[in-house]
């Protein structure tokens, strides 16, 4: 059975106290809830991993960071690397959120760097890749999206799987209140798992969670969770409101 996760990506949202407020809130609210084989993951920004780490010890909430750099070390000023996430405990990054493409230019052959690097130092990632609205609108959505996976994930490891969780996030629906129909959110989900299918084999491919991002919400997660290659959500700015967030793990 694959593993279903819901995972909140805070993006540059959050102080230290608010960011340990919001754990403690979302425990509360999932404090009951059955979670057997569902992950709760929260993401907030670099500098409250430290506290969020040790607020968020011994409940149902994992801890993850947003970006990580390439490099073991070194002189690469206001880079954070996977040393320094793994001595907080922090094993699991969000790498190629379509944020840092576009505004921080990080294309395919950067992300395939980091990538390897999370593997390299035993990290896991979660990792995006989605058309852009004019793509989607000239049928082009899978084209760019096997491209982008081509660009990245086809010199890996069929073993290297076990520690990616792969998140379709289109452009588009992103932070604009706007959401992939489920028949959309299916229909690349689908195509995804497939090519892992045809380049890494079906069990890579079945074992695999692939989430979907982009404006989900309470009113539309259950319907989007419940296409049968969709295996959650990373969800940006209804994870930064607790009911809102919980209600969405409920939904899973
Ligand atoms: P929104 O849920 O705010 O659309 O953001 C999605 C996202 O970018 C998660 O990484």
């Amino acid at each position: 059975m694959r593993t279903k996760i819901v995972a909140g990506n805070w993006k540059m949202n959050k102080n230290e106290e608010e960011s340990n407020q919001l754990i403690k809130a979302i425990q509360n609210e999932i404090s009951t809830v059955n979670l057997s084989n569902t992950r709760v993951i929260v993401c907030p920004p670099f500098v409250n991993l430290s506290a969020a780490s040790k607020t968020a010890k011994d409940s149902k909430i994992e801890v993850a960071a947003q970006n990580m750099h390439e490099a073991k070390n070194g002189a690469y000023t206001g880079e954070i690397s996977a040393d320094m996430l793994n001595s907080l405990g922090v094993s699991t990054v969000i790498i190629g959120h379509s944020e840092r493409r576009e505004y921080f230019n990080e294309t395919d052959e950067v992300l395939s760097a980091k990538l390897k690097a999370v593997l390299e130092n035993n990290m896991e990632a979660i990792f995006c890749f989605g058309e852009k609205l004019s793509e989607r609108k000239t049928d082009n959505h899978l084209l760019e999206v096997g491209n982008q996976l081509r660009n990245t994930l086809f010199d890996l490891k069929a073993e290297d799987f076990k520690n990616i969780i792969l998140a379709y996030e289109p452009v588009w629906a992103i932070g604009t209140g706007e959401t992939a129909s489920p028949e959309q959110a299916q229909e690349m989900h689908s195509f995804v798992r497939n090519v892992v299918a045809k380049n890494f084999g079906d069990e890579v491919a079945n074992n695999i969670s692939i989430l979907y991002g982009g404006s989900v919400k309470p009113s539309n997660a259950k319907e989007i969770f419940s296409q049968k290659d969709v295996d959650g959500g990373l969800i940006g700015g209804a994870s930064l409101n607790a009911n809102d967030f919980a209600a969405i793990i409920k939904a899973i």
